[in-house]
């Protein structure tokens, strides 16, 4: 078994300032990372923005701005948004970069060689705003102006000359990719859809542009340039430095573990990226992870309707961790999900403060006052103390296989309860009125260090930068962590000095 694992997020258009979407892609993806990571992985985590396209050419020039430095400014917000959200990638690849055009047009001229490409007419619907063409069934009037129906937005009759691939010779070898690759697409309602549609035919897809400048040029014929899809979809492939295939990082990365994306995305993804790969004979991505949206009230956040959450206002008023846990865990991991100031309060309230917090805190605190900043001597174990213990044994198997699902909510519901039942056995055990016995005392102690221990690595990747606060009181650095060590029931050390603890979490008075 490989212990290598590549994992990327959408590659987001530079057109506005990153929002609470590209936010949660990104939280997603930075949390997949950083459990692969202390699963003993190495981890290749990759983001960036994607700046060609008519959509980006008619956002400079509202601007007025030339499209490169346009999109200088404002790739420059995303790449700072990943400080901002602590996100541990290890690239940030911009689709204007030499190495992404090198290998674009190289792609291109595979599928050129392999004559998956003719030229052609294109005249259809096209959406500027999803860089989409649409079929007729696609569109509907909606106030007397024409639009996807899937995405609602805004469509433009386009007729020119343009290069087709033969997408349509790829729907059975799709289909049959996707039947010997159950678990390609995920969650399993999103591959229905995929395949339910493929199942319904597919016809030639349109890959070049003619009628605008702002793209990579199609290398024989430099009056078109390159669909802004197929030149955005190759990036996961330019980092890793195609097309040298014989490049150690294409070797040992290449097919990625997992695309996170959002589901609106997903057609792209499913099915154009497997049939291109496919017919340049490059093996397609081992999966596709189709997350669902985070809404604004009820609805997609959109600049016309004014209702766009800015990250970074969330980050400013209630922290980093807060968000990050908040996204993770309430929304459901696949559907769609909102955040408003009510639920995000009452969430770092109840589970950051009073239950994380709170049991970090008392059993710190305990600890210092009754033996001192020191790992306690053990003694042998109770019933009780084995029963918490060995829920982590009992269900480590069963995490790593939901973590390899991207079963987020199975692996948050774990460390909630585990949360609860580590009160719990504070509580139960009542230590502060074993001063008399010493022996349990200690035990009682050791145990709920270990606890705190074993909780602590699991939230660590959700929430880094607490966990790591709270770990670094046994003094254990980022590079220690291993999530194995869940399974030690002895990892402390007796005598081992602690760290002083201070506050994790602020409680929100309403
Ligand atoms: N540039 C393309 C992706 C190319 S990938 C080869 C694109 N960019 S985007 O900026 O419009 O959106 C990228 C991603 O941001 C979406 O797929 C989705 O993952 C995320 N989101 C954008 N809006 C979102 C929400 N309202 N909610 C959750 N995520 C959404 O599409």
């Amino acid at each position: 078994m490989s212990k290598n694992f590549y994992i990327t997020t959408p590659i987001y258009y530079p057109s506005a300032k990153p929002h609470m979407g590209h936010a949660y892609s990104s939280i997603v993806s930075d949390f997949f990372a950083r459990l692969k990571k202390i699963q003993g992985y190495e981890v290749f985590f990759l983001t960036g923005t994607d700046e060609h396209g008519q959509k980006i050419q008619r956002a400079a020039e509202i601007e007025k701005k030339d499209p490169l430095k346009f999109c200088d400014e404002i790739s420059k917000t995303f790449e700072n948004l990943c400080k901002s959200l602590n996100l541990s990638n290890n690239d940030f690849i911009r689709t204007t970069e030499e190495r992404h055009k090198k290998s674009v047009e190289h792609l291109w001229k595979v599928l050129e060689d392999k004559n998956e490409i003719y030229l052609s007419k294109y005249s259809g619907w096209y959406s500027v705003s999803d860089e989409a063409f649409y079929s007729n069934e696609e569109i509907e009037v909606i106030d007397g102006i024409k639009k996807s129906k899937s995405s609602g937005s805004k469509v433009e009759w386009v007729e020119e000359e343009s290069y087709f691939f033969k997408l349509s010779k790829w729907q059975k070898p799709l289909l049959k990719f996707y039947e010997q690759n159950p678990k390609f697409i995920l969650p399993k309602s999103r591959k229905n859809e995929v395949i339910s549609f493929v199942k319904g035919g597919l016809k030639d897809l349109s890959i070049s542009r003619k009628s605008f400048t702002w793209g990579i040029k199609v290398p024989s014929n430099t009056d078109h340039v390159i669909y802004v899809w197929l030149d955005a979809l190759t990036n996961y492939l330019s980092a890793l430095n195609y097309p040298d295939i014989n490049d150690k990082f294409y070797k040992k990365f290449w097919p990625a573990d997992v695309h996170i994306i959002g589901k609106d995305i997903l057609r792209f993804h499913a099915i154009y990226w497997p049939a291109f790969l496919l017919a340049a004979d490059i093996n397609p991505p081992k999966r596709v992870y189709g997350h669902g949206w985070i809404l604004s009230g009820d609805e997609k956040m959109s600049k016309s309707k004014g209702n766009i959450l800015d990250p970074l206002e969330i980050i400013n008023q209630y922290g980093l961790d807060p968000l990050r846990y908040y996204l993770l865990k309430e929304v459901s991991f696949g559907n769609d999900g909102n955040i408003s100031n009510e639920k995000l309060e009452s969430c770092i309230n109840s589970d950051l403060a009073n239950n994380y917090g709170n049991l970090c805190q008392r059993v710190i605190s305990f600890c210092e006052k009754n033996i001192g900043l020191k790992i306690p001597k053990i003694n042998d174990f109770d019933m009780e103390d084995l029963q918490i213990l060995d829920n982590y044994k009992n269900n480590y198997e069963d995490l790593k296989i939901h973590i390899d699902n991207q079963n987020i909510n199975f692996y948050l519901n774990f460390i909630i309860d585990q949360l609860f039942k580590a009160n719990k056995y504070f509580n139960d055990q009542e230590p502060w009125k074993k001063k008399d016995d010493k022996k349990r005392l200690n035990t009682i102690v050791y145990v709920s260090l270990e606890i705190i221990r074993k909780i602590s690595i699991l939230l660590y990747p959700i929430i880094p930068q607490t966990a790591l606060k709270v770990l670094n009181i046994f003094n254990i650095k980022e590079s220690d962590i291993e999530f194995a060590t869940i399974l030690n029931d002895k990892y402390l050390l007796t005598e081992d000095r602690i760290n002083k603890i201070e506050i994790l979490f602020k409680k929100i008075s309403k």
